[in-house]
């Protein structure tokens, strides 16, 4: 089982990329092999409208075709059993980074075909783990039920876990912060990062668990 994990934050060995590294140590926990890519490490654009995904008898039919640095990051997402998408909400929604990931990935398999189904031959399992400051998801109507929606859709069976109330500075005291209460905030993270962590492995876990099951 070769489970790809993808770092959607800026921030390596933040919020987002320590969740992932506790999904990945959850899958290998069921023996999965495991890979993590930072997102922000490559050079990528959104979806360039080519088509080159929509053309008959092509032979990129229903493969992304655009040649930088997401491509083999898209080849090897879907050569995958498992994909683990972790990302901070910015906006909320995720990064423009990954959004663009997310285009890529979904315009090949939307083939336009009259009962919906998709291009992708084989379903690839994804799991997408959100992190966010507010306390909770349902606050700003975050479209991360979208973006879980549009994956089984498009791409195969998704689930999500969203972690709130991160701590988004090291120091709230040396940056513009007025509206958090910064003693709450720290006493959060002392309290739950560890909670969070385990949330975040037992979630790998469970995706490699229903890889597992698929065989
Ligand atoms: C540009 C930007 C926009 C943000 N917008 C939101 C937001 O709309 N809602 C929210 O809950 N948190 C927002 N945050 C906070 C981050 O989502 C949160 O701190 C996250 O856990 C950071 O992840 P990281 O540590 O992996 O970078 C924003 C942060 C940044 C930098």
């Amino acid at each position: 089982m070769f489970v790809l994990g993808l770092n959607g934050s800026p921030r390596k060995n933040w919020n987002s990329d320590r969740m992932l590294q506790e999904a990945l140590l959850g899958a290998e926990e069921l023996g999965a092999e495991t890979e993590k890519i930072d997102l922000y490490d490559l050079h990528y654009t959104g979806c360039r409208s080519c088509f080159a995904c929509k053309r008959l008898g092509g032979t990129s039919f229903a493969r992304c075709a655009w040649p930088d640095d997401l491509k083999p990051v898209l080849d090897k997402a879907l050569a995958a059993d498992l994909l683990i998408v972790a990302a901070p909400i910015y906006f909320r929604t995720v990064p423009g980074m990954v959004r663009c990931f997310y285009e890529r990935l979904f315009y090949p398999s939307q083939i336009y075909a009259r009962d919906g189904h998709k291009g992708y031959q084989k379903d690839l399992r994804t799991g997408l783990l959100y992190t966010m400051n507010v306390d909770d998801p349902a606050i700003n109507r975050y479209p991360a039920e979208t973006d879980r929606l549009d994956f089984e859709r498009l791409v195969g069976p998704t689930k999500l876990l969203n972690i709130v109330d991160t701590c988004q500075f090291d120091d709230y005291s040396v940056y513009a912060s007025e509206r958090f209460d910064a003693a709450a905030k720290m006493r959060h993270r002392e309290e739950f990062f560890e909670r969070d962590c385990l949330r975040a492995r037992a979630f790998g876990r469970e995706l490699a668990a229903d890889c597992l099951s698929d065989r």
